[in-house]
């Protein structure tokens, strides 16, 4: 039995802003040494990036990239990476060492190469508010003051203009280099905020934030005037110390109520009257954490073999399955509902580790999860507008990794138009691991319909160098007049284009 959906396009939800579709880039494991960042490697050009890597940040219309940590930058110094004489760095969060090749500088570069803005996380953990508008000041100012004119000196004339900031990652954290109080918190921020907006009275700053009011109130009430964005993460099937990633059905679990975060968010800045203000900025987020066993730990006689070797357990492209690609679709979906606040969203990482890109000495692996991104930005509308459906949704019970049963919807619908043309794009999830479910959708005259899909046999299906087991199918279903009916595979993530058809 098809569920027939309505749509309204008169009633918007929001324009989505394109920094949805961010992504996140962290000194961790292979991320940027050994994976974006490799001079002299045959793929690598002039800079020494990867050309293969960069291509497909560029096919994603990667729009902003937040770099350098997540916990890394909590002990790290900015200035130890810029200029001729760069000096190699123990670092403290994740216990390596770090040779400070790659700065301010090669990130700002790379950002140019793909094309999207950078967004600088500062390290409010052993930093200072002075270290931290030192490096707006590095970034930012034309010639003024010895940062701009150190700038110059490293052979870059004009300004970097980072526009986005961070102050802090995750400060709230006991795993977190510096880890603040609640108090320490809001007054940090605050004087941080002020030399950096004295700095560039027109930078972004967010900061480092919880849906916990207990921390967020405190933040706000002492620096909410001074902040454009609110920084939160969350990752769902929690792997730090044992590498077992949830089955499919697990994962669907953690669907339930996928944007309680905003949900929590939004009911706080409203409640201070700082949401027609400040934006959420969901600067990590992945369903899947990473894997890096025994770091966050002051025990005595952890030795190196015990967490640096276990991190390649996250190069195992087979837990990188529909359940990945379902999920990230659920979740970019509720971000457009929450499009009217949420402003950016960051998947934590975009390459190795967790990333949706895995990249190897011969080329690259497009995990599920990149064919999402690939697809919702090149095909889906900036613009939700209302959908409902005319019967209540089939749903599902599946077990959540607690063990508790959930019951949750089968399907994740999602509507939008287009700001630059006519016509309408569907996205349309299927979480179930067996069973087809039909849309109906009703079309208001001659339309042709293209439905994309992406899928693999079976619900772990995978991408790894020798495999394409997910693959988006682009099947051409017509032009329909009234209604067209669309059959949804199961663990799927489907696109469908509704275009309208002059007579
Ligand atoms: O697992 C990676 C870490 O997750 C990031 O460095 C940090 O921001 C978050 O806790």
């Amino acid at each position: 039995m098809s569920i027939t959906v309505q749509i309204n396009p008169a009633r918007r939800i929001g324009q989505r802003s394109p920094l949805l579709y961010g992504h996140f880039i962290e000194h961790f494991h292979r991320q940027i040494y050994d994976g974006i960042y490799q001079p002299g490697h045959p793929l690598s050009d002039e800079d020494g990036f990867r050309t293969d890597i960069l291509d497909a940040m560029r096919r994603i219309k990667v729009p902003i990239m937040r770099w350098p940590g997540g916990c890394f930058v909590s002990a790290y110094h900015w200035k130890d990476a810029v200029g001729p004489n760069r000096n190699p760095m123990f670092d403290k969060a994740w216990r390596v060492e770090d040779p400070n090749t790659f700065g301010t500088d090669e990130f700002v570069k790379m950002c140019r190469k793909i094309g999207c803005e950078p967004y600088i996380c500062t390290n409010a953990g052993t930093g200072t508010a002075e270290e931290m508008s030192d490096w707006v000041e590095y970034c930012n100012l034309d010639t003024e003051g010895k940062f701009a004119k150190w700038r110059i000196a490293n052979g870059f004339e004009t300004p970097h203009n980072v526009k986005y900031w961070s102050i802090g990652n995750e400060n709230y954290g006991f795993w977190e280099i510096g880890a603040k109080t609640t108090e320490e918190w809001g007054v940090l921020v605050r004087e941080s905020a002020k030399m950096m907006r004295h700095v560039d009275p027109t930078a972004e700053l967010s900061a480092a934030a919880l849906s916990d009011p207990s921390w967020n109130l405190n933040l706000l009430k002492l620096c909410g005037e001074n902040l454009d964005w609110i920084s939160i993460h969350e990752y769902w099937d929690m792997m730090p110390e044992v590498n077992a990633p949830s089955a499919y059905e697990q994962c669907m679990a953690f669907t339930d109520r996928i944007d309680h975060s905003v949900h929590e968010v939004r009911g706080m800045l409203a409640a201070l009257k700082l949401d027609g203000r400040i934006k959420i900025a969901f600067d990590e987020w992945n369903l899947r954490s990473w894997h890096h066993p025994n770091v966050h730990t002051i025990r005595q006689g952890v030795g190196k073999e015990s967490y640096v070797t276990p991190r390649d357990k996250n190069d195992d492209n087979s837990t990188y399955t529909m359940a990945d690609a379902v999920f990230t679709a659920c979740f970019l979906n509720a971000m457009h509902r929450h499009c009217d606040i949420v402003g950016m969203a960051n998947f934590a990482p975009i390459l190795n580790t967790r990333g949706c890109i895995y990249s190897h000495d011969k080329g690259i692996v497009l995990r599920s999860t990149y064919h999402v991104f690939d697809l919702f930005v090149n095909h889906l509308g900036d613009t939700v507008v209302d959908l409902w459906p005319e019967t209540a949704l089939p749903t599902m019970t599946v077990r959540h990794k607690q063990g508790h049963s959930v019951t949750i919807d089968s399907l994740d619908l999602l509507a939008t138009t287009y700001s630059d043309k006519p016509g309408m794009a569907v996205a349309a999830v299927n979480k179930e691991p067996d069973k087809t479910h039909t849309i109906t959708l009703p079309l208001g005259g001659k339309t042709q319909v293209i439905l994309h899909t992406i899928n693999g046999e079976n619900k772990d299906s995978y991408n790894d160098v020798d495999l394409d087991g997910v693959r988006t199918a682009k099947t051409d279903l017509g032009v329909h007049e009234s209604a067209a009916e669309i059959a949804l595979e199961p663990h799927s993530v489907n696109l469908i284009e509704l275009i309208p058809v002059e007579d």
